[in-house]
């Protein structure tokens, strides 16, 4: 195999790469490798000055880019993040649900029902709804790739956190569920699983003592960084994971094996 053969199975020239939840932390920096790989990036969160924001960012680094607001939790707005990539790109190849939330602290007896739903809406009705319209409005006629961020969560019990650990595992069966139905059309869906990873939504963690403590007992002795996981999303969204489907991708430090 010559070096430019590496290269090429991880080159994503021509490709049209959807983030959603992907204007900072691990979704921008998922967004950020995939345009350095020659992918069009549509960016898109809730806040439209954070996807201005992103897509400077990434125009800076030579990648063209279309920003959309659009929160996930909100079907109209889904299929307006989906229509305005087909208007912009004519497809998509890629999509990565990445929008995440965890609202509902507590014992499980007493989680509020409607923190429960909000986070299922955001974390899971979300990713399934997205993958539902791209895979009519293209994948079904072109094939794809599609990257779910899920979580060591997935595979773990968190009493006062579990709500978002329930998302997590239901994601992971998604994805091979997705994964099983549509490999036949050349569609290929995979999950990350990332551990503690230093960005906004596990900053309470990393920023109290417990977070020094935690990332001290981890087998490689410190917490995640964002661009931890740009190796893997790289992977199963480019030629090098073409055989690679229902999979999910542990990424964190080794945390898993010692649970
Ligand atoms: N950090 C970790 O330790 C860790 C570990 C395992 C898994 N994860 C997962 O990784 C993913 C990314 O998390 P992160 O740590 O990078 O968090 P983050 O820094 O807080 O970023 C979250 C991103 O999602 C967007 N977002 C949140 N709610 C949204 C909604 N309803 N609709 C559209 N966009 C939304 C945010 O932008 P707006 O606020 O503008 O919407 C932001 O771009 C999540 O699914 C999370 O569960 C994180």
């Amino acid at each position: 195999m010559k070096e430019h053969e590496i290269a090429s199975l991880f080159n994503l020239d021509n490709k049209v790469a959807v983030i959603a939840g992907g204007s900072r932390g691990i979704g921008l920096a998922i967004a950020e490798v995939y345009a350095l790989a020659g992918a069009k990036i549509v960016v898109s969160s809730r806040k439209q000055q954070g996807v201005d924001e992103a897509a400077e960012k990434l125009r800076g680094q030579g990648a063209e880019v279309l920003p959309v607001a659009a929160n996930v939790s909100v079907d109209e707005d889904r299929v307006n993040l989906v229509q305005q990539t087909m208007d912009w790109a004519g497809k998509i190849d890629i999509l990565v649900n990445n929008a995440g939330t965890n609202p509902a602290y507590g014992p499980l007896q007493d989680v509020a029902f409607e923190a429960w739903g909000k986070t299922f809406k955001t974390n899971l009705d979300s990713a399934f709804r997205l993958a539902q319209l791209v895979f009519h409005s293209c994948m079904k006629d072109n094939g794809g790739a599609i990257v779910n961020t899920a979580s060591v969560a997935a595979f773990t019990s968190t009493p006062m956190l579990n709500t978002y650990n329930i998302t997590k595992a239901a994601m992971v069966h998604m994805t091979r569920a997705l994964a099983h139905e549509w490999g036949p059309y050349g569609i290929r869906v995979n999950a990350l699983a990332p551990g503690v990873i230093r960005t906004q939504l596990s900053r309470a963690l990393w920023e109290s003592d417990q977070g020094e403590k935690f990332a001290k007992g981890l087998p490689l002795r410190r917490l995640g960084e964002v661009d931890d996981i740009r190796g893997a999303a790289l992977l199963l969204a480019s030629d090098a994971g073409a055989y690679i489907t229902g999979e999910y991708i542990v990424i964190d430090g080794g945390e898993l094996i010692g649970s």
